[in-house]
């Protein structure tokens, strides 16, 4: 598993050139193209990090990689990130990591957005493996609950050492099981329809491109 997402992460770290503006994504896929950046910069390469995360702010800290913010640049010329599912239209369920939220802002403001995941996230509905995470306003967790309820999937409130777990923008995780969503827009809708709700981990027609390390190698998927 490990190799198969190194093939993904090192490959998309090849799209990355002097001069440019990137999203850097969170979690254990991307982990591997944060790394070659790294290792590129180190020999020279001049670039610019937007980090999705503070655990990924850390880690590109200590590869000495430069670091920006959304103030500095309007505009991000490529993110690269993983997911946890990746759909036939190329659409995708994010936050695993709890990053989604930000994620979802560097994502939508950059010109081309390349997911990286092993063959293992692709899915012929979004919602077959994974849960649905949805980021919400801690006061608001028994309303949202009550509300996504009403939409038909289980909420979970997401927990770390006991306690709820807490996102870098000081909020909570409902982790939806929705089963296999059959209308993902409507779905998206509904969800941002909920006072309280911050974002939800459904990122649709946001990736361009996704490197899929499968046990036969990279393979790569274009949107139409
Ligand atoms: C972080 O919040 C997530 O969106 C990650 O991008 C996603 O969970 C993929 O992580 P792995 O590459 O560790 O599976």
């Amino acid at each position: 598993m490990e190799d198969l997402k190194r093939i993904a992460g090192e490959a998309a770290a090849s799209l990355v050139n002097d001069g440019m503006v990137i999203g850097l994504g969170t979690g254990s896929t991307v982990r591997y193209a944060i790394l070659e950046i790294g290792r590129r910069v180190k020999e020279g390469m001049e670039i610019v990090g937007i980090p999705t995360s503070k655990a990924t702010e850390q880690l590109a800290r200590s590869l000495g990689i430069p670091l920006g913010t959304l103030e500095d640049y309007e505009e991000i010329d490529l993110t690269i990130d993983g997911a946890d599912e990746v759909d036939e239209d190329l659409d995708l369920i994010k936050g695993r990591g709890g990053a989604l939220f930000r994620e979802k802002v560097v994502a939508k403001s950059s010109q081309n957005v390349v997911i990286v995941v092993d063959e293992g996230k692709l899915v012929p509905t979004l919602g077959t493996k994974a849960p649905l995470p949805v980021e919400v306003v801690p006061f608001s967790v028994p309303y949202c609950m009550r509300k996504i309820k009403k939409l038909g999937i289980k909420p979970k409130l997401r927990m770390s050492d006991g306690h709820p777990y807490i996102t870098d923008n000081g909020n909570n995780i409902l982790d939806c099981d929705a089963g296999p969503i059959a209308d993902k827009v409507g779905m998206e809708k509904s969800l941002k329809e909920i006072t309280g709700v911050v974002e939800s981990g459904l990122f649709i027609g946001i990736a361009r491109r996704v490197y899929v390390g499968t046990k036969g190698g990279l393979k790569i998927l274009e949107r139409e």
